[in-house]
Parts: structure tokens; C-alpha cells; sequence
């Protein structure tokens, strides 16, 4: 069954506790929380202090996405802070600084996702992939949530997977950019198993329905 990850970007951040909680009940697998910088994409979202903070309120599992130059500056205080999961993005640093920091967090004993831009192709995760927890495809250029599902990402998802299975079978394949029941199918069909989702759970009332369509989809 595909795991559903809501994205905490659209949640309130002034009642962010309960935001998550809420999400709980309604049956989530993970927590994405967007980590934005400004240079790396151009939004500022939030940091270290609210993982801290979220890592002391919550048990459920934190799959952070960091969309930040240069990320592993940062990867063992994200780690430290209580992420579970580290997602970096394969544009943002050099090959060798990448290695280093597949290596950090897994040294932290905590997990490791690489993502790709709508404009990477799935290739450059190849030199990476048999040390992954994680691949992330982004289906909007990151930076905001609220944006329309890039379709013509769906072969490069169906690739990855095959990619996966050949060469890092436990390895994860999430998806994160405007997924609602509809385009949810479509990453189901392609092989997706983690669906991140940020407006489609937090825009709306029921949560629990929300979650429910992704999963069903
Ligand atoms: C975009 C973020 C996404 C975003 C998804 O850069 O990585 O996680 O919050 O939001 P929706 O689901 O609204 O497209
Ligand atoms: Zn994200």
C-alpha cells in the first residue's frame, strides 16, 4: 500500500502541534517537512528549531526535504535536531560532498533520500542509488506548494522504479508536487511509494478523507 506524506508547508504554523496530530489521526505514514533556503529555490520555509520542535511533540516518522545549497553543511544538525529521514537534492552538491553526506547520516543511524529537479533526469542517481533509503521526484519545480502536477514527469518516475528494483530494492520511490486523488493514481500506476501531498491534506476540512483518496486512488 503507498505510504502518504503529508507536506506541513500548507499546514498553520501557529498551530502546528495540532496541524500534525491531526494528520496522525487521520492516518498519515510520514511528516514532509519542506526545509527552503532561498538560494537553493526561491522561498524561505523553515529550519532547525521547528524539527526540534516538532521531534518533541510527535512520534511519527520525519521525512525532511531539504531544498538547500551545499546540504551537507547541514545534514548532521538535521539529523541531530530528530529527522528520521534526510532527502538532499542531487543538484545542490558536488559528487564527492554527496558521498560524505550519505555517509553522515547514515553514521547518525538515521535514513538518506536524494531528489531530482523536473529537469534532472533520473541517470545522475545512478552513481548514488544502491545507498539509498530514498529517491524523491519532484513533480512542480520545488519551491512552493499549491502548484500544478508536471505530467510529463510520470516516465521518470516509471524509470526510477525499474532503476530501484534492479539496483536498490528497499530503496523507497516518493513523488512531492500536486498530488490529489487523481495525479496520485497516476503515480501509483508508475510505481510510486511514498506520495507526498501538501494542499490536497491541509486545504481542506477532512483529513482523513483527504489521506484516504491519495491512498486509495
Ligand atoms: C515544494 C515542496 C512540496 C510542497 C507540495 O517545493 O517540496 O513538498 O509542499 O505541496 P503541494 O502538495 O501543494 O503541491
Ligand atoms: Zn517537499
Amino acid at each position: 500500500m503507498v505510504k502518504v506524506s503529508p507536506s506541513i508547508l500548507s499546514a498553520d504554523f501557529c498551530r502546528l502541534g495540532t496541524e500534525v496530530d491531526d494528520i496522525r489521526n487521520a492516518g498519515a505514514d510520514y511528516v514532509h517537512v519542506d526545509v527552503m533556503d532561498g538560494i537553493f529555490v526561491p522561498n524561505i520555509s523553515i529550519g532547525l528549531p521547528v524539527i526540534e520542535s516538532l521531534r518533541k511533540a510527535t512520534d511519527m516518522f520525519l521525512d525532511v526535504h531539504l531544498m538547500i545549497d551545499r546540504p551537507h553543511r547541514y545534514a548532521e544538525r538535521f539529523c541531530k535536531a530528530g529527522a528520521d529521514l534526510i532527502t538532499i537534492h542531487v543538484e545542490a552538491d558536488q559528487p564527492q560532498d554527496i558521498f560524505s553526506c550519505i555517509e553522515t547520516v547514515k553514521a547518525q543511524g538515521k535514513k538518506i533520500g536524494i531528489s531530482v529537479k523536473p529537469q534532472t533526469p533520473a541517470s545522475v542517481l545512478l552513481p548514488y542509488l544502491e545507498q539509498l533509503d530514498l529517491v524523491l521526484v519532484m513533480t512542480v519545480e520545488p519551491g512552493f506548494g499549491g502548484q500544478k502536477f508536471m505530467y510529463d514527469m510520470l516516465p521518470k518516475i516509471e524509470e526510477l522504479r525499474q532503476l530501484i528494483n534492479q539496483h536498490a530494492p528497499a530503496c523507497e520511490l516518493e513523488v512531492d508536487g500536486g498530488v490529489y486523488a487523481n495525479t496520485a493514481r497516476l503515480c501509483k500506476q508508475a510505481g510510486a511509494d511514498v506520495l507526498v501531498a501538501g494542499s490536497a491534506v491541509f486545504k481542506v476540512p477532512d483529513r482523513e478523507e483527504a489521506i484516504r483518496m491519495i491512498r486509495d486512488a
